[in-house]
């Protein structure tokens, strides 16, 4: 196989026939969901569809079928699935950089074929050749042969990285945290703030302390920042605590510290050994990378097999997404109904809502991968956006968002779209006395969708005993569109699943929408006048007196009120 070019103008969705239509439609649907449920027993039968393991009910979402129907007409029009084809075969959709997007190649079984080969480069070779040398890396840590400078065996491992090469990793440990082998644990670093590193390491002994320096560019300031203060901790640590002399130094780099990094000549250039440096390619976004060898604290912490399995379970739905027809087919579903809910019925925000404590990070992961995907206002083509793009995703773990932001979803002005996961299996087993706990959280899985499809009628709540001004206030106008995603337990695999899902429909909007979801320019000003505005920062009056008066207040006030 080899890469096609796509650089083609996006079709402009709102000029096609189903947009028309789906418009039209949106005047038109009349009824709501307990109507629809009322008239249509097999509505749940339906609107339900099984990808891998997962179990999916859209059912709960203001569609009909009319409304699938004409979504899929849109994603026929724009050619979502001629697209998704040409990403799986290596084509240059990243066109701002001249890029393959490439990640499902990071989850391709050994052997698959046809092989694929893309600009040149092997790619299936490539990927396993460097998966088994992190696998090798993390069978030595795992089994005590890998020690730290003075042979004592290795019992935590600092992820340094931060965006993507901090958020999946820490994402994946979050959840799986239950596998991890005994003795051996994971610490993430992420942020410039000192805090993050001084809270880090306070604790560590650094001759029992793995670093893993992660970085896709290895030219990001955290991450750099954050290596070299933990490099500072570990060798002062060293000397204090070992009495490692100047000459030990690199020696204790090199057992001490590895890295992640696509840049690898930079990853010399920071000291620390090429032999222990693991490599991924440009056509890896960032935010695509938990899977690659950014993975290396999940492969070394949770152990080689429970990263193969996750893998497994990535690739499960990639095949789903590339194979199953367009009726079935999940990610392209619950991407059209989310183009449904953001174009035609206004939603800004989409709630993430996992009944699973061990995913307590996952809305955070999805705020990278979505946001940063397609939240842009300018087309592949350099042209704008014909409609509003990437909507707000945020989310925590129920029951907790019950008792803090429902309400809002409850009764609030705002269609607030909410995808509501859960396992039918515990991870832990406990009950209360006669209670099994697990059931008592799936219980409010369950109520909250009903809830919020159904409402209570204010004739119900008058039923209850309520009179006056009270009814209003607890009466709940039902209709609020949330899509149910159930799996047998969280396992590696089907956490796998579940971020393949995600990344897919997130691909599906930007294509729909005309949108590179795989660079992320806007993150680059900032970064930039971050740098610009250090001499400010740092006191040059002249400096501080250039910037606008807003910013330059605030400096001064930093500078006034600065101790120590
Ligand atoms: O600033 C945004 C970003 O480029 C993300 O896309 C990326 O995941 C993150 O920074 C970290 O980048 P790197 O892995 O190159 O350090």
């Amino acid at each position: 196989m080899t890469a096609s070019n796509t650089s083609s103008a996006p079709l402009d969705p709102t000029s096609t026939d189903a947009w028309a239509s789906l418009e039209a439609h949106n005047l038109e649907i009349a009824g709501s969901l307990r109507e629809w449920f009322d008239a249509d027993p097999q509505r749940a039968e339906r609107f339900s569809r099984t990808a891998a393991d997962l179990r999916v009910d859209l059912s709960k979402n203001l569609i009909t079928a009319e409304t699938m129907e004409l979504l899929q007409q849109l994603s026929r029009e724009v050619g979502v699935e001629e697209r998704r084809d040409a990403m799986f075969s290596g084509a240059h959709l990243n066109t701002t950089e001249d890029r393959a997007v490439l990640h499902t190649a990071l989850r391709r079984p050994e052997g698959a074929a046809p092989a694929l080969e893309v600009d040149g480069q092997q790619i299936d070779a490539d990927v396993h050749e460097t998966l088994q040398r992190v696998y090798d890396f993390a069978d030595s840590v795992r089994s005590g042969e890998w020690t730290g400078v003075t042979g004592k065996k290795i019992e935590t491992v600092v992820n340094i990285g931060i965006g993507g090469s901090d958020l999946g990793p820490v994402m994946v440990y979050e959840a799986l945290k239950p596998l991890a082998q005994d003795g051996l644990s994971a610490r993430f670093l992420s942020n410039i703030d000192p805090t993050d590193a001084h809270e880090t390491t306070r604790d560590l002994d650094p001759e029992t302390t793995l670093v893993i320096v992660a970085s896709k560019t290895f030219t990001t300031l955290e991450t750099l920042t954050n290596a070299r203060l933990v490099r500072e901790w570990l060798l002062a640590g060293l000397r204090e605590n070992a009495g490692l002399t100047v000459e030990q130094e690199t020696e204790a780099v090199a057992k001490h510290f590895v890295a992640v990094s696509t840049a690898l000549d930079k990853v010399e250039a920071f000291g620390i050994d090429p032999k222990n440096a693991f490599g991924f390619w440009d056509w890896v976004g960032g935010r695509y990378s938990v899977d690659s060898a950014i993975g290396t604290v999940l492969a070394t912490v949770l152990g080689p097999d429970v990263f193969e399995e996750l893998l497994a379970g990535f690739h499960a739905m990639d095949e789903h997404f590339r194979t199953a027809p367009a009726e079935d087919n999940v990610p392209l579903l619950m991407g059209l109904l989310n183009v449904w809910n953001v174009n035609f019925l206004e939603a800004e925000t989409h709630a993430v809502l996992p009944y699973s404590q061990y995913l307590h990070r996952f809305p955070a992961y999805l705020q990278q991968l979505t946001m940063e995907s397609n939240g842009k206002s300018v087309r592949w083509d350099g042209t704008l956006a014909t409609t509003e793009t990437g909507e707000v995703f945020w989310g925590e773990p129920g029951t907790n968002g019950q008792h803090a932001f429902y309400q809002l979803i409850h009764q609030g002005t705002r269609v607030i779209p909410a995808d509501f996961i859960a396992f039918a299996t515990p991870n832990h087993a406990l009950a209360d006395g006669d209670q099994d706990v697990h059931e008592l959280f799936l219980a409010n899985f369950f109520a909250q969708t009903k809830a919020l499809a159904f409402g209570k009628t204010a004739a119900e709540v008058r039923a209850e005993g309520t009179e006056g001004s009270l009814v209003a206030a607890r009466e709940f106008s039902g209709d609020r569109p949330t899509t149910s995603i159930m799996a047998p337990k969280l396992t590696a695999s089907v956490l796998g699943q579940l971020i393949a899902l995600y990344e897919h429909i997130t691909f599906v909007q930007g294509t729909v929408w005309g949108i590179n979801s795989f660079d992320q320019w806007g993150v680059e000003l900032g970064k930039q006048l971050a740098k610009d505005l250090a001499g400010a920062v740092a006191g040059d009056d002249e400096k501080i007196s250039a910037e606008d008066s807003s910013t330059a207040a605030l400096i001064r006030y930093y500078r006034e009120h600065r101790e120590g």
